[in-house]
């Protein structure tokens, strides 16, 4: 029996179109299948849409449309983007399907009759954008903890889903697990979210209407989220007359997502799997954020990047690599079109597209086209190899860690050895000698030999490129195998090879018609007067201690020097450094701000610091010279 590989993407909201944070996601679940399929796994890829709820009726109505229409307008629209792609899923999942439906309904409906959902009354907040019930407790300044907008009341008879009752049993499962949760820092937010006590979750509503129906009752529809998580299975024909790929496929080897939402992954969905007898998947990866200059890039906001305008100017080879390549494994990175186009001219044009074109290019010139033997092997030569051969080793790893960034870096390792093998062989020369012509052909021969063993380990990511390379260079490379990047020496002497058109143009930047990030326009508070300004006491202070606050990962407990006073700050910044980075730095205190009790600890202060949005970025505010404590700043 072949080995099997499911892989999902989140399925996004068709709210709007989608923009390059979403297109990250799901170029990465695409290199992975095509790795997996490289390695003979039979290769399940789920991608869709997520269609009901709240947010969606309401866009709808923006729109003065009914939500099925126009979600069917912006889910082709999806489908479309992943074409361009070069997406290879093997199935899409709309939420509004009857298969769909047929699943929610029953999986519903078998944890009812179990007795783990009952009857009762939500009183409580709610954010549409991001469909998600908070308490007042949980909410940050009265706005949503996760997005930062404002939140509605709201209180309505509503369905109950028992997640308390399964907290011990999802906090064995992660422990015993150690897996489950990647990266690990997600996994301790987690396991610390969870310690501080699951509440009953709410499974339905009644006050408006695009959802699931209840099965039970009338007027009631099933939760987004409760229905959202369930398209996992739902593909799958679980709880449908033909189950045969649940049988095949289950449990999931990675449900992928960004950082946004694991907590319904590793919380939710794991608990109504358990409340419904179903295995659990094997991994949560929560990849970081692709953020502008301006924060996170977000539908909301309307700071989106136009993923099929890139693609139109630069193919979707360059973006898949562009996204594959720039975004560190499970942080969050920065896109710029110019940083895209730095990649390209870089990375694509200077180091892999002209060693391409050189190498054939050569081939002919010396060799008629035709490839020559290896027959005067010497040192450097030996050393091209190693290099291959381990880089193929470190790709593999990377890979298999769905750990893009670091793979496509060892890539490039190859890339430059060879170039640098070039400067170091210097063919012309050999080739102007009779006698160095069997040199001149092994060094040929070698390089290659390096370009096919590179192109076999870029096509998870670059599936476009490489037909264009086996135009030139005639080895299959559509249907190569990964472990035909682990040997050397698999060409055919003799092969013709073709001289082609460059695979990478230059670009030049300075051409280029980048649009300008527009600058938000700031809208700021009241005006105040000097003597509401002069109220704030603020002091330079010395921080002499720093350490975690436990069981809170945004905290951490300072200890600065005012004067020849030692006091307490509690602030939030544990995301963004480690303890020791901020010991002796000088930083400015509100000296004057009342004390407030913060998870326990007693707070005499605040440090200013400037921060992104919803915790995209942080720094502190320090100073470069050395001032006497207490200096006043005004
Ligand atoms: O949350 N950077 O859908 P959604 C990186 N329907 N990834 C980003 C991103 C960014 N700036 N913006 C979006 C939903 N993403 C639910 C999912 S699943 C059962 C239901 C990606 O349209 C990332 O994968 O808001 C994130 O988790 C997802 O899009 C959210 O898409
Ligand atoms: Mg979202």
């Amino acid at each position: 029996m072949k080995k099997t590989f499911y892989i999902t993407t989140p399925i996004y909201y068709p709210s709007a179109s989608l923009h390059v944070g979403h297109a990250l996601t799901t170029v990465m679940a695409d290199a992975a299948s095509r790795y997996k399929r490289m390695n003979d796994y039979e290769v399940f890829f789920l991608t869709g849409s997520d269609e009901h709820g709240q947010k969606i009726e309401r866009s709808a109505k923006e729109k003065n449309m009914d939500p099925k229409p126009y979600v069917d307008d912006i889910v082709e629209g999806f489908v479309d983007l992943w074409e361009k792609l070069d997406i290879s899923y093997d199935d899409f999942i709309r939420t509004t399907e009857d298969r769909h439906k047929e699943t929610v309904h029953y999986i519903f409906k078998k944890i009812y009759d179990k007795g783990d959902i009952y009857k009762s009354v939500y009183e409580g907040k709610y954010c549409t954008p991001c469909e998600t019930f908070f308490t007042e407790r949980q909410l940050d300044e009265g706005k949503c903890p996760d997005c930062g907008r404002e939140v509605e009341t709201i209180k309505e008879e509503s369905y109950f889903f028992k997640m308390s009752k399964y907290e011990k049993a999802l906090l064995t499962y992660i422990e015993e697990n150690p897996d489950f949760i990647q990266p690990q820092s997600r996994k301790n937010e987690m396991v610390n979210f969870i310690k501080q006590g699951l509440e009953d979750l709410c499974v339905s509503r009644t006050t408006f209407s695009w959802g699931i129906p209840v099965p039970i009752e009338e007027g009631h529809v099933i939760y987004v989220w409760f229905d959202a998580l369930t398209n996992y299975i739902s593909a799958l024909g679980y709880g449908q007359k033909d189950h045969e790929r649940f049988d095949t496929f289950w449990p999931a080897d990675v449900h992928l997502v960004g950082k946004d939402i694991v907590r319904f992954h590793t919380i939710i969905w794991p608990i109504i799997l358990m409340a419904a007898e179903i295995e659990l998947p094997k991994k949560v990866y929560g990849h970081g954020w692709l953020l502008l200059d301006s924060g996170k890039m977000s539908k909301s906001k309307g700071n989106v990047v136009d993923p099929k305008i890139l693609i139109d100017k630069y193919g979707a080879d360059v973006i898949r690599y562009f996204l594959l390549r720039e975004i560190p494994a499970g942080q969050d990175g920065i896109y710029s079109e110019e940083a895209l186009v730095t990649r390209y001219n870089v990375d694509l044009a200077n180091d892999y597209g002209n060693l391409v074109s050189r190498t054939v290019a050569m081939v002919h010139k010396y060799f008629d086209g035709e490839l020559p033997a290896p027959v005067q092997t010497t040192e450097i030569d030996a050393d091209l190899q190693k290099t291959a051969q381990q880089v193929y080793q470190k790709t593999t790893e990377a890979f298999e860690k769905l750990d893009f960034s670091s793979g496509f870096a060892e890539i490039w390792k190859v890339v430059n050895r060879a170039n640098k093998y070039i400067d170091e062989t210097a063919p012309w020369i050999l080739a102007k000698n009779e006698e160095d012509r069997e040199r001149l052909g092994t060094v040929l021969y070698q390089l290659v030999e390096a370009i096919r063993v590179i192109t076999v380990m870029i096509t998870p990511g670059m599936p476009n490129i490489i037909k264009k390379v086996q135009e030139q260079i005639p080895y299959d490379f559509i249907n190569a195998k990964w472990q035909d990047a682990s040997v050397w020496g698999a060409l055919e002497p003799g092969t013709k090879l073709i001289k082609g058109g460059t695979l990478f143009p230059r670009i030049d930047l300075k051409t280029l018609d980048i649009p300008e990030e527009e600058p938000e326009t700031v809208t700021l508070k009241e005006d105040i007067s000097y003597d509401d300004f002069a109220k704030l006491d603020l002091r330079v202070v010395k921080i002499t201690k720093a350490e975690k606050v436990e069981k809170a990962d945004k905290l951490l407990k300072l200890e600065v020097e005012l004067g020849s006073e030692t006091r307490t700050v509690v602030s939030g910044v544990a995301a963004f450094y480690e303890t020791d980075q901020l010991v002796g730095k000088n930083v400015i205190l509100v000296a004057n701000l009342k004390p407030a009790k913060i998870r326990g600890i007693m707070s005499q202060g605040m440090i200013l610091a400037a921060s992104l949005e919803k915790d995209a970025d942080l720094e502190v505010i320090s100073l470069s010279k050395e001032f006497p404590s207490a200096t006043i700043v005004n």
